[in-house]
């Protein structure tokens, strides 16, 4: 018998595999403050990640690298706030897992501690599941994240879609599988040809998490403010734009200046 996720009073990584067995999709979005927090979790989203984007959205920065892991808390903290029923994941920024495996799990330990995060989601395939596997041992969930992973754009030197070829393909199936056995309870799949991410959905028993990954996949992310429509300059066809922020926070700004300015703001009604 299949339980919808509307169902559970909280989403937890049992609920999203069982999602997985059930053949119920999961909607992820990423949120970094209250107020897109509390709209998302109203809504009935299945998981937020408070993703490293924050450094593209919130930050102004180009890439996702200098985020720190003290600014991942604190966007954590606040969105914790606001969320009551959806799962609150937090990424693990950049060198804060890479060093050693003791510092690793001392940070990931410190979002759970700090921020109220309920899992980590970290890049990498082989090379990180003895940290994945300690962190679930500790009782600490964790999401993979593979294919275009951000952290590693100086490698890669494109956000091109990756995987294309069969060698770093038939890489990426093999670091599913590993991550799926150390424990992950889901994996990101960022930019991969649709049929290799419906491929690892068959293969792996965590739940896939598709963002340009194709319709293959257990469930969708999309980064909100992108899906808001408020990033006039970042359209990748992955995205789909579901408002237009943009223009409906121009018009507001614009309107609310004209009323200033002729003094129609505000009005006696609006006055003590
Ligand atoms: O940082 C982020 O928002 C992410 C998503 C794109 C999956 O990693």
């Amino acid at each position: 018998m299949s339980t919808q996720s509307s169902e559970y009073k909280r989403i937890t990584t049992k609920t999203v595999l069982a999602m997985k067995r059930d053949g119920e999709r999961i909607a992820m979005l990423t949120a970094y403050d209250f107020t897109t927090a509390r709209l998302l979790d109203e809504a009935g989203v299945d998981v937020i990640l408070v993703g490293d984007s924050v450094a593209n959205v919130f930050q102004g920065l180009e890439t996702t690298i200098p985020v720190t892991m003290d600014e991942i808390i604190y966007h954590t903290k606040v969105v914790r706030r606001a969320v009551k029923r959806a799962m609150l994941v937090a990424d693990m920024p950049f060198m804060s897992y890479q060093v050693d495996i003791k510092e690793a799990v001392r940070n990931a330990g410190r979002l759970l501690k700090e921020s109220g995060a309920e899992a980590v989601k970290m890049e990498g395939g082989q090379r990180i599941v003895p940290l994945i596997q300690q962190l679930v041992d500790i009782g600490i969930p964790v999401m993979g994240h593979l294919g275009l992973t951000p952290q590693s754009i100086y490698k890669f030197g494109t956000y091109e879609v990756r995987a294309r070829e069969s060698a770093e393909a038939k890489q990426l199936l093999e670091d599913a599988k590993a991550l799926d056995k150390a424990g992950v309870f889901g994996i990101v799949l960022e930019k991969i040809p649709d049929a290799l991410a419906a491929k690892v959905t068959r293969s792996v028993t965590c739940a896939t998490i598709g963002i340009g990954a194709g319709a293959g996949c257990d469930g969708q992310v999309l980064v909100t403010n992108d899906m808001l429509g408020m990033n006039e300059q970042f359209k990748p066809r992955f995205v789909r734009q579901y408002a237009n922020l943009s223009d409906t926070m121009r018009t507001a700004f614009r309107s609310y200046m004209s009323d200033v300015k002729s003094g129609k703001f505000p009005s006696k009604k609006e006055s003590y």
